[in-house]
């Protein structure tokens, strides 16, 4: 039986009910992570609650139990047996239940606090060969540095790359290269590592930021400038990054080739120092 945790209590999965008037499931007002399990440890379990207390702070929230998730997200490993297995944990916190009214509930009320984790296998033939992407207009709002619960635009477009036949969408602002729907994007030119800047249009993610940190002391040449879609053309190879996939490459987008269509060698380097990272803790 699966248990998962909900405002302080480790229950069988099926039992837990949320409230109606959960501002989560009125108004998708929360937030979230997903965590990495690799069998062992959690993969920057501190980048993942800096983020999540960020994005707390950001939404007004007032929650100081983030730091006490690592124990929960131990405990729910060890409750599930999952100890030596690859799982992924998901986290959520919503500003909690109170009748539906547009503004904060005022006296505040406890946030509600959900999380469960689940077993996970790698596609390891999207990392071997690469996969095909579509490429739409981004039309998330302007907050998408907040890891927010409200998916919607997400979903729909990815939905859509799969209609199409695709398994990511890359989204573009007028042109400029953000992200995807649950990934971030990279680019590889002459031997440089390209990615959008941090900024209020992509969410900063953990693989992202270890990605920069491998490549800088690998001495590759980072450019934190967004790629146009006019750039795309001239781009040797591409690839995602996130915390289920890792770094899974890009050989088309919108079905013209990435670079020769093949997964290039920046990116098999990338791959290959990330996995020695994650074998090595
Ligand atoms: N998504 N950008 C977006 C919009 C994301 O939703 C994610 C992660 C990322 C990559 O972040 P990280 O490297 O921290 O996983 C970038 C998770 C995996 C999800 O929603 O399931």
């Amino acid at each position: 039986m699966d248990i998962s945790y909900f405002n302080g209590q480790y229950l069988p999965h099926d039992d837990i009910k949320i409230s109606p008037d959960d501002r989560g499931f009125l108004f998708a007002d929360g937030v979230y992570e997903v965590v990495r399990w690799y069998g062992g440890f959690f993969f920057d379990m501190e980048g993942h609650i800096n983020r999540l207390k960020r994005s707390i702070n950001e939404t007004g929230m007032i929650w100081d139990g983030v730091d006490q998730l690592t124990e929960v997200a131990e405990t729910l490993i060890h409750h599930n047996e999952l100890g030596d297995c690859c799982a992924l944990i998901y986290i959520e916190v919503t500003r909690g239940a109170a009748k539906r009214k547009h503004s904060f509930p005022d006296p505040a009320v406890e946030p509600t606090v959900y999380a469960f984790v689940s077993r996970f296998g790698m596609d390891t033939l999207a990392w071997e060969r690469g996969i095909t992407t579509s490429l739409m207009p981004d039309i998330r709002w302007s907050r998408c540095d907040i890891k927010s619960i409200s998916l919607l635009p997400n979903v729909l477009a990815y939905q859509q790359a799969l209609d199409n036949g695709n398994k990511e969408v890359i989204f573009h602002r007028d042109g400029i290269i953000t992200e995807a729907s649950h990934s971030n994007v990279f680019f590889v030119r002459d031997g440089s590592l390209y990615t959008h800047p941090e900024s209020n249009y992509i969410l900063s993610g953990i693989t992202r930021k270890n990605i920069l940190e491998l490549a800088a002391s690998n001495n590759i040449n980072i450019v934190e400038e967004a790629v146009t879609t006019d750039m795309l053309p001239y781009m040797h190879e591409a690839f995602l990054a996130n915390t289920s996939g890792e770094i899974t490459p890009v050989v088309k987008i919108n079905g013209n080739d990435v670079g020769d269509g093949n997964v290039g060698e920046m990116t098999r380097s990338i791959q290959r120092l990330f996995r020695e990272m994650v074998g090595k803790r």
